[in-house]
């Protein structure tokens, strides 16, 4: 076996966005793509010889391929050791778990997240450090200008390392050990969380479903729902993850889970339905007939996290991302603690995390998380909310209805328009920068614009500076219109409108959301133009 330097030009076009770097497979099948890539993060990093990597990915196309790669270029760089996933498996949050749990230098998770996958479809890959969570802004920076001064790679000729068989090999020098990718993990939620409890819920007749959507939390899910928890068998459906997710689109929302919230909104129905997606780090909750969002159910995670086990010792604070409801805020005030808003992207919350000035986090894309890990989780949300439920004895509708009763309702929507041209959304958010100062004061109905802003955020824990995360409309009661350019789309650009209307009357608790926010709806097409501008009339996508 002999280490091959193979020589190589620069592709412009590696930027890591906000979650790695993310391409159609056949971008990364081009020659040498990946391994640039790879060798860029290698060099940026400098681990000392003899370190450990931990790599996993989500299952999807080109997964086993990637892997086959990175491991014998890891051996050709000097890593002393690779924990990989059988079959190449390891969601997010467990990958985030075992680096975390093994001490590894770092770990390389394959994934595109939530984005379909298959020949033609999306491919991701993301370096994370030893604390367990994304490489910061300054690595992910020194990755891209690596990658485009890059003039050879390191390589070792030797034949596939077996994914499927547990246990030891050795690639050269570097020591392979082929890990259960679920244990660590499972062990972890143990810890975490009142499993006999649990247990005795769902013995007591209450019935779940959790949908895996063919994608990576299939196998946890089975192993922990349905094994240890005593679920009833099929309680875990699509649980076998498939490399282009049975054609779906693994995306845990009201549009894409469908076969979920059909079961969820039919007779019948279960007490509690969950979904998670591709690389199982994000999560959505629903009731019998009722849809939980997500910065509802941060607030609610936290309003009640005195009852779990994990948490019982209190928070040290929270955090949401700037375009998460405000709900969380409110129930760190109630708590006295402190309240964190960061830009988009789960790499913010780390550095607060690991200065403990944080517990819980969350953000309104579906992802919740805490400091067990440094990555959102989807499951370890779902078993928070079991939990929850197992103490309460309440069904998930009271409980937020109760929540709502006692901090108000934060109603909220986000609306995705995906594969926009590019130049048509810049323009949108140029147009909307342009309006700061006509904007401000002006009266919409019952709605007084208050400021409105580019949001930037100094990270309290390196100082760090990150500009341009989001133009924001304040209103002067609370409620707010944001608008975003995508950082993980693949195609075109992707414009997100996060529209949030506070209210404080119970009487109007019951309202749904897209009929109490429809004025505010037009509110934002007026002042965007986005209509005019883009050309498109409907969202492609409304969560
Ligand atoms: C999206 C979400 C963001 C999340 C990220 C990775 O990023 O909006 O909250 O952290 O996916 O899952 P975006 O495409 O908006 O940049
Ligand atoms: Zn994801």
């Amino acid at each position: 076996m002999s280490i091959r330097t193979v020589s190589t030009r620069p592709f412009p076009d590696q930027k890591p966005g906000t979650s790695g770097l993310r391409k159609k497979v056949p971008v990364f099948q081009q020659p040498h793509y990946l391994e640039n890539f790879v060798q860029a993060i290698f060099d940026s990093i400098a681990a000392p010889q003899g370190e450990t990597l931990v790599l996993g990915g989500d299952g999807r196309y080109y997964n086993r391929t990637a892997i086959q790669i990175i491991l014998k270029m890891a051996a050709a760089n000097g890593f002393g050791k690779v924990l990989v996933g059988q079959g190449g498996i390891l969601s997010t949050p467990a990958a985030s778990c075992v680096i975390r749990k093994h001490k590894a230098f770092g770990g390389i998770i394959l994934s595109a997240s939530h984005n379909p996958g298959g020949p033609k479809e999306d491919f991701g890959i993301k370096f994370n450090s030893s604390n367990g969570g994304p490489a910061t802004e300054t690595v992910t920076e020194a990755i891209f200008a690596k990658s485009k001064s890059i003039s050879s790679y390191r390589i070792l000729d030797a034949a596939d390392v077996a994914l499927d068989r547990l246990g030891e090999t050795t690639l050269g020098s570097m020591q392979v050990q082929v890990i259960d990718p679920v244990s660590d993990y499972a062990g972890l939620m143990e810890s975490l969380f009142d499993f006999a409890a649990i247990r005795s819920l769902l013995k007591g007749g209450f019935k779940l479903k959790f949908d895996a959507m063919h994608a990576v939390n299939g196998p946890y899910a089975s192993e922990i729902i349905e094994k240890r928890l005593g679920a009833a068998p099929g309680s875990v459906m699509n649980a076998v993850p498939l490399e282009d997710f049975g054609g779906g689109h693994p995306d845990p929302n009201l549009t894409y889970a469908h076969d979920l919230v059909e079961i969820m909104y039919g007779a019948d129905a279960p007490d509690f339905g969950a979904a998670s997606d591709g690389d199982g780090d994000r999560n959505m909750i629903l009731g019998k007939r009722f849809f939980v969002t997500p910065s509802d159910s941060l607030a609610l995670l936290a309003a009640n996290a005195s009852l779990v086990r994990g948490y019982a010792q209190g928070l040290a604070g929270v955090a949401r991302s700037m375009p998460t409801s405000a709900a969380v805020d409110r129930v760190a005030r109630a708590l006295n603690i402190p309240c964190f808003e960061t830009p988009t992207g789960w790499k913010f919350f780390g550095n607060l995390m690991d200065a403990n000035k944080v517990t819980l986090c969350g953000e309104e894309s579906f992802g919740t998380g805490s400091n067990h890990v440094r990555e959102k989780d989807g499951l370890w949300a779902v078993l928070f909310w079991l939990n929850i439920l197992a103490v309460r004895k309440q069904s998930v509708e009271a409980i937020v209805r109760e929540h709502w009763a006692k901090y108000g309702r934060n109603f909220y929507s986000r609306y995705d328009y995906e594969g926009l041209p590019t130049e048509a959304a810049n323009g949108v958010m140029q147009h909307l920068r342009d309006s700061f100062a006509v904007l401000t004061g002006k009266q919409f109905g019952k709605y007084a614009v208050q400021t409105c802003d580019d949001f930037s955020y100094t990270d309290p824990v390196d100082g760090s500076l990150s500009k341009g995360q989001g133009v924001r409309i304040l209103f002067s009661d609370g409620s707010r219109i944001i608008f975003r350019l995508s950082g993980t789309g693949t195609e075109g650009a992707t414009l997100r409108v996060y529209l949030e209307a506070f209210e404080a009357d119970v009487s109007r608790h019951h309202l749904d959301a897209q009929e109490a926010l429809k004025e505010f709806i037009q509110i934002a097409l007026h002042i965007s133009e986005l209509q005019t501008r883009t050309g498109r009339d409907q969202p492609t996508v409304v969560t």
